[in-house]
C-alpha cells in the first residue's frame, strides 16, 4: 500500500538539514514509493506566538522553494499542528527530536490514539536556520 508521510516546520533559510530530512523520509520511510506532505508554519501564527522570531522568507516564498524539492509531493500551510493534523490524510507523522512543545505532544498523542505511525528523525548535526542567521549577523556585524 502506498503510504503518505507528513512533517511540520518553519523551513526558513532552507538548508542541508532540511533537504536531508526530506530525502530520508522519501528513501528510508516511504521506500521511494509513497508521498511526502510538508506543512509550513504560517507567517501570522509565527508572529503571534513568537514575536521575536525573525523569519526571512514569507510563507508564499517558503512554500514555492519547498515545492521545487523533488522529494516533496505537496506543501500545505498550518497554524498549530494539533488542530491541523486531524484534518490531513496521512499514515506517518515525522517529527524532529526538537519538536516537543505542547502542540506537538498533543499531535503525537492524537496519532497514538488513531493508530498513526510516529517517527522521530534525527537532526543533521551543526546546522540550523538560527545558526545561519547568527553567522550572517556576526559576519556583517549587524
Ligand atoms: N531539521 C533537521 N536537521 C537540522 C535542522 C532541522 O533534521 N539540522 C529538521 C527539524 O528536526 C524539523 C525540521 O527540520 O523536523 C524543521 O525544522 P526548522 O525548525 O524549520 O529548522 P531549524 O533549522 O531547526 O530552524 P530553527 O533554527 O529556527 O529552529
Amino acid at each position: 500500500m502506498t503510504q503518505r508521510a507528513i512533517t511540520y516546520g518553519v523551513f526558513d533559510f532552507l538548508h542541508l538539514g532540511h533537504v536531508r530530512l526530506f530525502a530520508n523520509i522519501k528513501h528510508c520511510i516511504l521506500n521511494d514509493t509513497g508521498s511526502l506532505i510538508v506543512a509550513l508554519h504560517a507567517d501570522a501564527c509565527i508572529k503571534s506566538t513568537k514575536p521575536d522570531a525573525h523569519v526571512l522568507y514569507p510563507q508564499a516564498q517558503r512554500a514555492e522553494m519547498l515545492g521545487a524539492i523533488k522529494y516533496i509531493d505537496d506543501v500545505v500551510i498550518y497554524d498549530f499542528i494539533d488542530t491541523d493534523l486531524p484534518n490531513r490524510d496521512f499514515d506517518i507523522l515525522v517529527v524532529g527530536p526538537d519538536q516537543v512543545n505542547e502542540h506537538f505532544q498533543r499531535a503525537i498523542n492524537w496519532c497514538h490514539a488513531h493508530k498513526k505511525t510516529v517517527v522521530v528523525m534525527p537532526r543533521t548535526k551543526n546546522i540550523s536556520s538560527t545558526e545561519i542567521k547568527n553567522k550572517i549577523a556576526k559576519e556583517l556585524k549587524l
